[in-house]
């Protein structure tokens, strides 16, 4: 049974102000579910901020990239060891940065390293564009995706499937979809590292989350939580999806 990870990626949204306020409103209702991994992911400043606040709760802290370098002259740049000062996870690879930022398999994959030998868990991105999505090229992109970048790499990762053209679009895959997708990843990570800890490894789906659909993710087979945009910037909404989570975890445990 792998527990669920509901993880908010901010993006580069809100101030520490704005951060310390959006926290405040949700810690209440979040601090003592069980069952499910609630993670927040804000914009580097507000991590110690926010660190203090979560200090006594089950809520953990991510960045949302850092670099692969222990430290140097990298202008602008954040080392792992200064997220694993604050925080337990690090998105690495998100659509964006590889799209704005010249991030490839390569870079993802050296920044996956240094995340794992400096005690994170990275949770990393992967999915296909439009195109390649009416190409029918989805399994061909995100098998190359995870082999590349998870080469030499340890099982102590989680992964996150954002089909691009379904994030911040509204356009969300289908659920019967997104699990098929995660199926073909779940079978090319038991190539890398063996049946068992495929198994185990929690693989979560990103892409116009919110209340109202999360029910049918969290219910298939293979989808073990959310990467949440949008929705994780509005209080209510985000606390809405990991009570949903909760309510899948004791369905099944049931
Ligand atoms: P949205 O939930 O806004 O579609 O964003 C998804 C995402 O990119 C999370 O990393």
């Amino acid at each position: 049974m792998r527990t669920p990870i509901i993880a908010g990626n901010w993006k580069m949204n809100k101030t520490v102000a704005e951060a310390r306020e959006l926290v405040a409103e949700m810690i209440p209702f979040l601090k003592d579910v069980q069952g499910v991994k609630t993670v927040f992911c804000p914009p580097a400043p507000s991590l110690l901020p926010i660190a203090a606040m979560l200090e006594g709760t089950d809520i953990d802290l991510g960045a949302q990239n850092m670099h692969w370098e222990s430290g140097g002259a990298y202008t602008g740049e954040l080392a792992p060891a200064m997220v694993s000062e604050f925080g337990e996870f690090v998105i690495l690879g998100h659509s964006e940065r590889r799209a704005y930022f010249g991030e490839t398999d390569e870079t993802v994959n050296k920044k996956i390293r240094a995340a794992q030998a400096n005690g994170l868990t990275p949770i990393v991105c992967v999915g296909e564009t439009l195109e390649e999505n009416k190409a029918n090229k989805t399994s061909e992109v995100v098998s190359r995706q995870i082999k590349a970048g998870l080469a030499d790499v340890s099982a102590a990762l989680v992964i996150a499937y954002e089909p691009i053209w379904a994030i911040g679009t509204g356009l969300a895959a289908t659920a019967e979809i997104a699990n098929d997708t995660i199926k073909t990843i779940r079978a090319v990570l038991a190539e890398l590292f063996g049946e068992e800890d495929a198994q185990k490894i929690r693989i979560l789906y990103g892409g116009s989350v919110k209340g109202s659909n999360a029910a049918e993710y969290f219910s298939q087979s293979d989808i073990d939580g959310a990467l949440v945009g949008g929705a994780a910037l509005k209080a209510d909404d985000f606390v809405k999806i990991i009570y949903v989570a909760r309510a899948e975890v004791m369905k099944s445990n049931a």
